[in-house]
């Protein structure tokens, strides 16, 4: 295991080769994410290393943050992560699917850097926990809709903000959601190499953003 430093971030974190690295979509993320300045719960999916929660936590210091990962390893070294970084006791770390075992849910917002890739023949051959880092299902993006009906039928007030890759998923794919009652707005979109990335941001219950 080898300790980074991200200076732009003043962050240090230890990330095992089984952890999804800080990249593009994490940093596109972090950049973007403009969060109300009051803010008190934040819950994280798939935390990875815990990059985001953890910066979030060094400026938002009276919010508390729920951080979960399907990954034992990830889970861990996020518990750790937040050691080293001192927000140890903003963030509550628990290994889980999604929020699957929250019984009562009552974030402001919520957030997921998802894995969004499809699965096609060369993902299927991946080692299972470099699959859960990329791929969302056959259509790349199914993991993270099923999420969204979940937070819809639930009733809670909240925002969830999340990435799409226009490898998997175009602006006709709005439809097939906001045919469900779901409000959604890409919030900022960025051209890579071979693909963009969407920043969308769906708005549940009263949320009035
Ligand atoms: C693209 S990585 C993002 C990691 C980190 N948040 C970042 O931005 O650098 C996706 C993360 O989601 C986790 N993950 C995948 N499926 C999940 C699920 N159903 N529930 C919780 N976490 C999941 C993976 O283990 C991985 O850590």
């Amino acid at each position: 295991m080898v300790r980074y430093n991200f200076p732009e971030y003043k962050l240090e974190l230890d990330i095992p080769e089984e952890v999804y690295f800080p990249a593009e979509d994490t940093f596109f993320l972090i950049r973007n994410l403009h969060l109300n300045e009051n803010i008190k719960s934040v819950y994280e999916i798939g935390g990875g290393s815990g990059i985001i929660s953890i910066f979030l936590a060094k400026n938002f210091e009276k919010a508390s943050f729920l951080v979960s990962d399907i990954s034992l390893t990830a889970t861990k070294m996020i518990q750790s992560n937040c050691k080293l970084n001192e927000v140890d006791s903003q963030i509550d770390v628990i290994c889980m699917d999604k929020l699957n075992a929250i019984r009562y849910l009552s974030p402001d917002v919520i957030i997921w850097n998802p894995p969004y890739l499809p699965e096609d023949t060369e993902t299927k051959k991946l080692p299972i926990a470099d699959k859960l880092m990329l791929t969302g299902g056959k259509r790349g993006y199914e993991e993270i809709y099923d999420l969204i009906i979940y937070l819809q039928s639930s009733k809670v007030n909240t925002s969830l903000y999340t990435i799409f890759s226009s490898i998997a998923w175009d602006e006709d794919n709005f439809e097939e959601i906001s045919e469900k009652g779901v409000h959604l707005e890409i919030i900022k979109e960025l051209k890579l190499f071979f693909e963009k990335l969407y920043l969308v941001r769906f708005d549940f219950g009263e949320y009035d953003g």
